[in-house]
């Protein structure tokens, strides 16, 4: 059995074709236009999306033989909105857009935090859509009124293969209209942004197949009418299928520009601290948790590139010979910080050098501060009860075996390395196999098709060693704060 993974990403649409086996036949890219100004907004045209997408299918498709189902992980939170004869409305709002502050500031403030995480699980992110339907509704209003069908980018692709209106509980998570616990619209959510069911498109498992593609759109894409749309899901949820974080106990590690701690749980909780882990729906059909720290391999490259000016990873961390015992802390907060400080306004620091400090000791500090500051996710997730052994390193970042030790001895968690790499788009190709059929289940095609590589267990003096020194990580933030703020401001 052939299927195909459908990544829709930020800058490109990836599409992989995989057999049963998990053995990955060919991949495709086409890259299409982000529209990123000055003021924070960021937009894409949903027809961008779809035009390279039919177009990367077709070369995919081309001579591979029958393909029994496509499924598809979506860069999530993104607002695309349809008119009564399915025309795009305007272009689509996307996950890293930043005008809604105020909107968020009005569900945060206004309606209440708690009113917030009793109804979808968790607080407003400038990210998330809910926010995003708000902002059209005050500044285009003209555009919200004739807005019929609301959907999330990757959604629109599947109502363009199947003519099906659908979407997943993982995607549907990061709305903010989600009622995550019981996997149900929330009324209450609805009534505070002024929308509809009828607006909404009807929720399935991202395994579930929601229709066949269409005489068209075999057509349009080389696919054939038969081939089974598997609804898929938010890209975070997706890639960990992709990985095999789909049991209690298992997490990922994603050092990519960005860091995410992801973990699979069993059950359902709501982070009511000031960190707001991110509390959503899995891909499973169960639930997950993740934190976000937002530069992390970031760091990392703005330290070697930028700063040292080389491009020589491998040769600066060379040299490093104080594991455990270096004096210098580096503060990873460039872009500001997500998780657990959601401060815009922080920002990065190095502390503790003296005179004998080398080059190599802040090579090591800025390996070091993204580590601890993913400690920070995970200490927050296991607050909630989550109870993770065993962490999935994916991402640029997990090219050194030296940060990928450092991770398992930072966050006390047996680290594993993965054969593929294709990410989401291959936890995709997963999910349309279950969809399918040949698989029973989510857990049993992961179990079948993921093979580990390398495998990293923390070394008990190094972690010990570490473990003093994450206490005075974590008071910098407080100590430097205030500072933070004032420089932001200047
Ligand atoms: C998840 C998030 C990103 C986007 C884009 O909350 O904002 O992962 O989905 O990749």
């Amino acid at each position: 059995m052939l299927t195909v993974g459908i990544d829709i990403g930020t800058s490109a649409v990836k599409l992989v074709a995989v057999d049963e086996k998990g053995k990955v036949l060919r991949t495709v890219s086409r890259e299409y236009p982000l529209y990123m100004y000055d003021d924070g907004r960021s937009e894409q045209a949903p027809e961008d999306w779809w035009n390279q997408t039919a177009d990367g299918l077709r070369e995919l498709c081309n001579g591979l033989g029958e393909i029994a189902a496509v499924s598809f992980s979506g860069q999530m939170h993104g607002l695309v909105m349809l008119d009564e004869n399915d025309n795009v409305l305007r272009r689509a709002i996307l996950w890293n857009d930043q005008r809604t502050q105020a909107q968020c500031d009005y569900l945060n403030n206004t309606i209440g935090r708690e009113v917030l995480l009793a109804n979808a699980a968790n607080i407003a992110l400038t990210g998330f859509t809910a926010p995003k339907i708000l902002w059209v509704k005050e500044h285009e209003p003209e555009i919200f009124a004739k807005a019929k069908k609301i959907m999330l980018p990757k959604d629109y692709i599947a109502y363009k293969l199947s003519g099906v209106f659908a979407t997943d509980y993982s995607d549907a998570s990061g709305m903010l209209l989600l009622d995550v616990k019981n996997q149900d619209w929330s009324n209450k959510m609805l009534e505070i942004v002024g929308v509809t069911r009828e607006q909404l498109p009807k929720l399935f498992q991202s395994y579930e197949a929601v229709g066949n593609v269409t005489a068209d759109a075999a057509k349009e894409t080389g696919l054939s009418a038969n081939a089974k749309v598997v609804i898929g899901g938010g890209d975070q949820a997706v890639g960990a299928v992709g990985s095999g974080i789909v049991s209690e106990g298992m997490c990922s590690v994603s050092l990519g520009t960005s860091g995410v701690l992801f973990v699979a749980a069993d059950n359902f909780a709501v982070d009511t601290s000031p960190a707001a882990i991110h509390a959503f729906c899995h891909s499973t059909g169960r639930y997950h948790f993740m934190g976000v720290t937002l530069a992390a391999a970031g760091s990392n490259k703005w330290w070697i590139e930028e700063i040292l000016n080389t491009t020589d990873h491998p040769a600066e961390q060379k040299n490093i010979d104080k594991i455990g015992t270096n004096p210098v802390y580096f503060l990873p907060y460039l872009s500001g910080e997500r998780t657990p400080h959601n401060d815009s306004m922080a920002r990065g620091a190095f502390v503790g050098m003296n005179m004998t400090t080398t080059r190599a000791d802040m090579t090591q500090a800025v390996l070091e501060g993204v580590s601890f500051s993913l400690r920070d996710i995970l200490t927050r997730v296991r607050d909630l009860g989550a109870n993770v052994t065993t962490a999935r390193i994916i991402g640029g970042g997990a090219k050194s075996p030296l940060w990928c030790q450092m991770i398992a001895d930072i966050l006390r968690l047996k680290v594993e390395k993965m054969q593929s790499e294709e990410g989401p788009a291959f936890g995709a190709a997963i999910l349309a196999m279950v969809g399918a059929g040949a698989y029973k289940n989510v857990e049993e095609a992961c179990a079948a098709l993921i093979t580990i590589t390398e495998t990293y267990t923390p070394n008990e003096a190094t972690s010990t060693n570490y473990d003093k020194r994450y206490p005075i990580y974590v008071n910098l933030y407080s100590a430097l704060k205030d500072s933070f703020h004032a420089i932001a401001k200047q």
